[in-house]
């Protein structure tokens, strides 16, 4: 296989996230979104990720949040008090349905069209809390120059929270004949390549341009997070699965695999200037 440049890996996601845009609004849950945005208290976030933000402290914050998709996760944010939030995707057509599904909510999120490797500058040192959330991570080439680019967005003392999938699920294959065979490195080095649309559920049967999934260790994760400036504050595996469904065939098993996982990491206090309070460690 021939490797991309890590430029045409991410050019080439964006156009694939953009060409599966539309299987995404075709689903029964969207349908339902439109109108559940339209309560004030409106949630989609999971029991796990909301404790932690609750912990974490998002009351009366400025959160980003980096690879929104189609902006329900922001729109959440609100529930716990945010007071603005701003969500950042590449893909222009998941942003259209995430100012969709805010026109019909009472809050107002901004939502910026950029590559998370090319931010721009309206959002550097802006914010409390960046929040990445399940199925960004193996979308970036370079893992450490991803959380650079993430904690630039961050004030000192902000804090950066991680809520995805475990690395260890990247070996098995949960439709091979034995789920629980390991197919494929831990330590995998080449992405894996997709020419079919990204959907969360089946498949579909069409081409698209070529999708790259990049496999991150949990060493390089943290060495990536500390390599950007950020104090590791919390870190926990969790048995449940937060992917897509297939995954969940993995929990409540004797010999339980961890399935995802929550990291916080603080962005370390200007050296000089006034103190800047920091927001809490769970
Ligand atoms: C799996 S989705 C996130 C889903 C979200 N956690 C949710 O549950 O709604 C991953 C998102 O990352 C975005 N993405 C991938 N690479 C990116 C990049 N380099 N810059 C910005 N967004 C990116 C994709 O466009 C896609 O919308």
């Amino acid at each position: 296989m021939e490797m991309p440049t890590k430029e045409n890996a991410i050019a080439s996601n964006r156009d694939a996230w953009n060409d599966s845009a539309r299987h995404h609004k075709d689903t029964p849950e969207w349908q339902a979104r439109l109108t559940d945005v339209g309560h004030g208290d409106f949630s989609c976030l999971d029991e796990t990720l909301t404790e932690l933000l609750e912990q974490v402290g998002v009351d009366g914050k400025d959160v980003v949040q980096l690879g929104c998709n189609n902006g329900r996760e922001s729109l959440s944010l609100f529930a716990l008090g945010a007071c603005s939030v701003v969500g950042v995707d590449q893909s222009g057509a998941f942003l259209d349905q995430a100012r969709e599904l805010a026109s019909r909510s009472p809050h107002a999120p901004e939502f910026i069209e950029a590559d998370i490797h090319h931010l721009p500058h309206e959002l550097q040192g802006r914010f409390d809390v960046a929040l990445i959330t399940i199925g960004v991570l193996n979308w970036m080439p370079d893992i450490g120059e991803f959380f650079r680019h993430v904690a630039q967005t961050l004030k000192p003392g902000g804090a950066l929270v991680v809520y995805e999938t475990h690395p260890f699920l990247e070996m098995f294959d949960p439709e091979a004949a034995d789920p629980y065979r390991p197919e494929s490195s831990y330590f995998r080095s080449e992405p894996f390549v997709q020419n079919q649309p990204i959907v969360y559920e089946g498949k579909v049967e069409q081409q698209s341009a070529a999708s790259y999934w990049f496999v991150h260790t949990l060493g390089a994760i943290f060495t990536g997070a500390i390599g950007a400036g950020l104090q590791i504050s919390h870190f926990k595996e969790y048995p449940h699965s937060n992917r897509e469904e297939l995954y969940d065939r993995y929990q409540q098993q004797t010999a339980q695999l961890p399935l995802c996982f929550s990291l916080m990491g603080v962005k370390r206090m200007a050296r000089h200037g006034p103190p800047d309070k920091p927001v809490n460690q769970p």
